[in-house]
């Protein structure tokens, strides 16, 4: 394992992997950037080529290429793991160091691959294929797309996928948690989800298959167009954006994202050669898709077809994009055209549409004026009732001084009497800067970094440090990590020995202590590739010291308030004893200050 972790960070630079997420400028020997990791407009992140670490100097948080990914995935160490190895193409050599929950995860993103592989073969070559291989073909998809996006059939009959799953030592648990099975209404059977349909793999930014979107073939078929992955433990579709694992470089080259509705939009807009695409799944952009896309991009243009595209402005997603301090620009598509027929009908004026994609407020008073008649007095109080509820969406007050000038222009009015007419915008914002879109993680105590280091200590170089943990109590470290030490110090007692493998064997049925020890061994393994024991021994004297002095200065507070309890209650026999145990904290206490 340490092996791999070696391997890995030497085939990726730091600053590339850094580079995929935010924007990075070079600052002399550093690169530069926004943190990803609090608010901020002016950028704190450094990275460092040559040490191969960063540090933001606004949050304080910071590490090796592991931990970046670890925080800006929000996933432990395994799973940090294999998104680099999978980056570096390395091959891991071992791969049950993920521990349960990780380990699970793993699992079901494994079964993912096989089932993606499976439909795959099934479009290629099966016999019910072909129905599926005249579609595409109908609809002009080339072999080129169907190799790019992985696409594949379904077929039609009710346990293929599932069984082809067991097969390759899937259990129908692990079948249904992925979402391509489900349970059967009636009995106790499970069947296949997706069957006879057209699938395209869902992938996230890393490009791991998370889920499936599956497309009718028949016309007439009475069921819904298409079939989606249920939420599930690894399929969350508010934080995944189609085709954004291949589309991202491509964004970071144009400098904009272009925003489309659906599956075959992707691949018509693909194809015609515009490449910065991505889509939600059917649904309004949401906060977590928002700040995905920020980690690319500053401006978003929305490629929905015409009459979508004034509804859909208004909606909440957009509100989102301009709120986060997007640019939002709208695309404008000939009248009932996608952008799968635009693109197909006519690449190059679709691509020049995506260049000459008008700003949101620009937009608006395109579509409004080109439908209103301002030349009457009904017509402008319309005018000015549509065009001013989309002036006030926008976030920066410089762009919406201007547009309330040109509207009173425009409809030659009073600017003032369209500024006392200027709606309340309901949502939070005006120039405020956006929310943090997800929880900021809460920082550990010291208590929990101290207690954790002291473990990691443990598990790297255990028979030398076990026998300093005389004294040393569960009750002492934090308790998160307490009955994994209680465990581990009772095996020492017992004999002399700590395995922590075997600890994991015993306490499989504690998820947390056991997804911990899990943890422990990866830092472990991580941290001290080379650190030498004596380096150890003196970190874990220090440690322990410091977990030792919080805990009987705790204890002294609590006594003295207790001892003020006891005298106030006149309670003299207690007030004795609680006394005497006072002396001998303070006494161990000067003890460990010496
Ligand atoms: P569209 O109906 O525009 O689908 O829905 P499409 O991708 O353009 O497909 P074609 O061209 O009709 O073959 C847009 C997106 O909305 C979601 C899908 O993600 C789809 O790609 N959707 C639509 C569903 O999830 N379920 C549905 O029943 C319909
Ligand atoms: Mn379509």
């Amino acid at each position: 394992m340490a092996n791999d972790v070696e391997q890995i960070k030497s085939r990726l630079d730091i600053i590339e992997v850094v580079g995929e997420y935010i924007r990075l400028k070079q600052s002399g020997q550093n690169w530069k950037g926004l943190c990803p990791f609090h608010g901020e407009k002016t950028p704190s992140l450094m990275v460092h080529r040559e040490k191969q670490i960063w540090h933001c100097f606004g949050c304080g948080l910071g590490g090796d290429v592991f931990e970046f990914i670890e925080k800006i995935e929000n996933v432990e160490f395994p799973e940090a793991l294999e998104i680099l190895a999978r980056k570096a193409g390395v091959e891991l050599t071992s791969r049950q160091g993920g521990g349960p929950e990780a380990g699970k995860r793993l699992r079901l993103f494994h079964l993912l691959e096989v089932a993606t592989a499976f439909y795959r073969e099934q479009l290629k070559s099966s016999a019910s294929g072909a129905v599926a291989r005249a579609y595409l073909a109908k609809r002009g998809v080339t072999p080129e797309s169907v190799a790019d996006f992985s696409l594949g059939y379904a077929p039609p009959e009710w346990d293929k996928l599932t069984n082809h799953l067991r097969n390759n030592g899937f259990s129908i648990e692990e079948a249904l948690l992925s979402g391509v099975a489900m349970k059967s209404e009636r009995g106790p059977g499970v069947y296949d989800r997706f069957r006879d349909r057209l699938l395209f793999p869902i992938t996230d930014a890393q490009s791991r298959v998370v889920g499936f979107g599956g497309r009718t073939l028949d016309p007439e078929a009475k069921e819904a167009k298409y079939i989606n992955s249920p939420q599930g433990p690894i399929y969350n579709k508010s934080l995944i954006l189609y085709n954004l694992d291949k589309a991202k470089l491509y964004i970071k080259e144009a400098g904009c994202a272009v925003l489309v509705e659906g599956y075959m939009d992707i691949i018509g807009s693909w194809e015609a050669g515009v490449r910065n695409v991505v889509a939600t799944s059917g649904t309004a952009l949401t906060p977590e898709q928002v700040k995905l896309l920020k980690r690319y991009t500053n401006e978003l243009r929305l490629a929905f077809d015409a009459d979508l595209a004034g509804r859909t402005a208004s909606e909440r997603g957009i509100d989102l994009a301009l709120q986060a301090e997007l640019e939002v620009k709208v695309i404008k598509l000939p009248q009932g055209k996608d952008p799968d027929d635009a693109a197909r009908v006519d690449a190059v004026g679709f691509k020049s549409a995506v260049e000459s994609a008008l700003p949101i407020g620009d937009y608006a008073f395109a579509t409004v004026l080109g439908q209103v008649d301002t030349t009457t007095r009904e017509g402008k109080k319309q005018a000015a009732k549509l065009l001013l509820a989309a002036i006030v969406k926008l976030p920066d007050p410089v762009d919406r001084d201007y547009y309330l000038k040109r509207l009173a222009r425009e409809l030659d009015v009073d600017e003032r009497s369209l500024r006392e007419r200027l709606p309340v915008n309901r949502t939070p914002v005006a120039g405020a800067s956006p929310e943090p879109v997800t929880e900021p993680v809460a920082k550990p105590s010291r208590e929990q970094l101290l207690s954790e280091r002291l473990l990691v200590l443990l598990v790297g170089f255990g028979p030398e440090l076990w026998p300093l943990t005389l004294g040393l109590e569960a009750g002492m470290i934090a308790p998160v990590w307490a009955e994994l030490y209680r465990q581990a110090a009772l095996q020492y007692s017992e004999r002399q020995r700590v395995d922590f493998d075997e600890l994991a064997q015993e306490l499989v049925h504690e998820p947390t202590t056991n997804r911990l020890i899990n943890i422990l061994s990866l830092r472990a393994e991580h941290d001290f590739a080379d650190v030498d024991p004596r380096e150890a021994r003196q970190e874990f004297e220090q440690v322990a010291r410091e977990l030792k002095t919080n805990y009987h200065k705790r204890s002294l507070k609590f006594l003295s308030d207790a001892i003020a309890q006891a005298e106030h209650a006149g309670q003299n026999d207690k007030l004795e004893e609680l006394k005497l145990k006072y002396r001998e904290v303070t006494v161990e206490l000067t003890q460990l200050q010496r």
